[in-house]
């Protein structure tokens, strides 16, 4: 590798140059340089085991599920509920049955804000959200709040970006909260959140806690009965898996209590021209052709990251974190937004006189793929009265070369903008 080595083996022994070689995007140049991916944060790139998990599905054991007694769809429902049953033990849920595949993270949402929003919280209740979520856990909370008269209720954020915990539990206080939907790691502080601690605290004025763990599934290992949370959303394509696939894991008597969101075919138990009786809980959520293909893709995925281990992988983040502090911190008039203790791999930053999308070009002519904009996050933006920034995120590929390679690009960017 030319313009980002990657060290033999990183820090911790974590063989990052034979990970590597999983990913056939990474080994092309762009440009002439060699790619140098820092936007793993939108999505991960996939490695061989999770394409050829999805083509091995469609040349050989491709047809829809639940729907057939032929050879070919037992086949492929067995593969579908295996991946349901690998997300299971990926989250620690109690049962398979607990997990619901979604097209996304936002979809999961999306069916809690309609289905426990409008079907289980009364109207004069609340939800209490965070300064620092994603659009998608905050766009369905307003939808609720218009359509069903539900109080949405808006957590601060310090200064260095952590989930301002005294203002969380002054607003549970009253006990109308029925629901608290947070970030388990925001996707422009990195900040990872203290979820089982907000657990407890919801718990103890009779809320229920949602963890949004688009960007924290991929980092570290999530245990959900160590959380101790209600709900837990994550998706496909940010864990090396593919799009067009979400999780929404929820306690099972959450789940049987909550109606249906969408309706059609597989979400049923019977129709009549009079009406339908719901399947039970996971299928009452799964109405249509469900991503059978995706499914498979993301239990590969799943099978990937296991084997290289959760704990290593969060070990080499941390070690990437921890340098990446270092080197950017010392670059003269670059503000990192968010310094938070516990945190991931996802940097948020703004240059001196450069806006954010020069600042990308700029690193894109050198190689280096980052997101610019507001990263679907604008109110913490305003937060942080920044209008707009870089934000470089990592993967499990992700080496200490490239980062080396950011720092020196920002440097020389700087020079550029003066
Ligand atoms: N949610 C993705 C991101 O943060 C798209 O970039």
């Amino acid at each position: 590798m030319s313009s980002a080595a990657v060290a033999p083996v990183e820090a911790g022994g974590f063989d990052v140059a034979r990970i590597r070689q999983d990913f056939p995007i990474l080994s092309q140049t762009i440009r002439g340089k060699d790619l140098v991916f820092l936007d793993s944060g939108a999505s991960a790139q996939k490695p061989r085991q999770v394409i050829e998990a999805m083509t091995g599905l469609l040349e050989r054991r491709y047809a829809n599920v639940h729907r057939g007694a032929y050879f070919l769809s037992e086949s492929a429902t067995e593969a579908y509920e295996a991946a349901r049953r690998a997300v299971a033990g990926f989250l620690g849920a109690a049962t398979e049955r607990e997990i619901v595949f979604t097209g996304s993270s936002t979809n999961a949402i999306n069916l809690v804000a309609h289905s426990y929003g409008r079907g289980v919280l009364k109207p004069g209740q609340a939800v209490l959200v965070s300064e620092m979520e994603h659009h998608a856990n905050l766009v369905p909370w307003f939808m609720l709040r218009d359509s069903h008269g539900i109080e949405l209720r808006i957590a601060r954020v310090t200064d260095s970006g952590e989930l301002d915990l005294a203002d969380l539990e002054a607003k549970l206080a009253d006990g109308k909260v029925g629901l608290v939907a947070v970030t388990h790691m925001s996707n422009v502080l990195g900040t990872v959140t203290p979820a089982a601690r907000i657990a407890q605290m919801a718990h103890a004025h009779g809320a229920r806690l949602l963890l949004d763990g688009s960007q924290a599934a991929v980092h570290r290992r999530v245990d959900v009965q160590a959380l101790d949370c209600d709900f837990y959303v994550f998706t496909g394509h940010k864990l090396y898996g593919p799009t067009g696939i979400g999780v929404l894991w929820g306690r099972m008597e959450l789940l049987e209590k909550m109606p249906p969101f969408l309706g059609g075919g597989d979400m049923i138990s019977e129709v009549s021209l009079e009406g339908f009786r719901p399947a039970p809980v996971p299928a009452k959520f799964e109405a249509g052709t469900p991503p059978i293909t995706e499914a498979v893709g993301l239990h590969a995925a799943i099978d990937y990251v296991q084997a290289i281990g959760m704990e290593a992988i969060e070990a080499h983040e941390r070690h990437l974190v921890d340098h990446a502090m270092r080197r950017l911190s010392g670059i003269e008039g670059l503000r990192l937004i968010g310094q938070a203790q516990d945190r991931g791999g996802v940097f948020a930053f703004a240059l001196d006189n450069a806006h954010a999308h020069d600042l990308a070009t700029l690193l894109d002519r050198v190689g280096i793929a980052v997101r610019s904009g507001r990263h679907c996050a604008e109110p913490l933006h305003a937060r942080f009265n920044v209008e707009s920034t870089c934000r470089a995120s990592f993967g499990l590929y992700t080496t200490e070369g490239e980062v080396d390679y950011l720092a020196e690009a920002l440097d020389k960017a700087r020079e550029f903008f003066r």
